[in-house]
C-alpha cells in the first residue's frame, strides 16, 4: 500500500512511521504547507517531497485543488496529516474521503485545534492523550480510530506533556496506519 503524509512541523510523527520500516506500506511522499523541517528526514531517505505554499495560489481554493493534484500523482492507498496544520479543503476531501486520516494529541472530542496540549493543560485535567481519526469536513471532528490516554503529571508544561503525548501519539500512529495498510487488498 502506498501511503502520502502532509506535515508542516519538525516531522517525528513522519519519521516514526519511516522508522516502522513495515512492509505493508510506503510513504512516497510528504507534502508540507510550508518549507516545514520536517521534509529533511524523508528527503534524506530519497522519498518525493513537495511544498504548496498558500501564497503560491491566489486563493484558498486553488491551494486545495492543486494540493489534491499533488497527492493523487502518488496515488496513495491512504493519506496521513502528521502534525499538518491546515483545514483540508472540498477538493482533497472530494479526492481522498474516507483515506484520509490525522492525529491530534488530545482525546477528542476534548480539546481539538491547533493547541490542544495548551487547552488541556489550562483546563487542569489530569488525563489527556492522543487520538487518530478519519478527517471530515470539521476541524478533528471525524471517526475516531484509534485512542490512547496519557497522564498530565505535575509541574508540567506545554512541551513536556506534548513531548509525553507524541511518544505515545507515535506508536499510534504506527499501528493504526499498519491495521489499515494490512486490512486492505491495495496496492501491492
Ligand atoms: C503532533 O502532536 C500532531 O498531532 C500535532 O502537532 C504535532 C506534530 O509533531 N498537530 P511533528 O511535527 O510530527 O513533530
Amino acid at each position: 500500500a502506498r501511503v502520502v503524509v502532509l506535515l508542516s512541523g519538525t516531522g517525528s510523527l513522519c519519521a516514526a512511521l519511516l522508522d516502522a520500516g513495515r512492509p505493508s506500506f510506503t510513504v512516497v511522499a510528504v507534502g508540507a504547507d510550508r518549507e516545514a523541517p520536517g521534509l529533511a528526514g524523508p528527503r534524506e531517505r530519497g522519498l518525493p517531497t513537495f511544498v504548496l505554499r498558500l501564497g503560491d495560489h491566489p486563493d484558498r481554493a486553488a491551494w486545495d485543488a492543486a494540493l489534491a493534484d499533488a497527492v493523487a500523482a502518488h496515488e496513495p492507498d491512504w493519506v496521513v496529516c502528521a502534525g499538518f496544520m491546515k483545514l483540508l479543503g472540498p477538493a482533497v476531501l472530494a479526492r481522498f474521503g474516507g483515506r484520509l486520516v490525522n492525529t491530534h494529541p488530545a482525546l477528542l472530542p476534548a480539546f481539538p485545534g491547533a493547541h490542544a496540549v495548551r487547552d488541556a493543560l489550562a483546563a487542569g485535567v489530569t488525563t489527556t492523550g492522543a487520538t487518530v481519526h478519519l478527517v471530515d469536513a470539521g476541524l478533528d471532528t471525524g471517526p475516531v480510530l484509534a485512542q490512547t490516554p496519557v497522564p498530565v503529571l505535575p509541574g508540567d508544561d506545554e512541551a513536556r506533556l506534548h513531548d509525553r503525548i507524541k511518544t505515545v501519539e507515535r506508536a499510534l500512529l504506527v499501528d493504526t496506519i499498519t491495521t489499515l495498510t494490512s486490512s486492505r487488498s491495495g496496492t501491492p
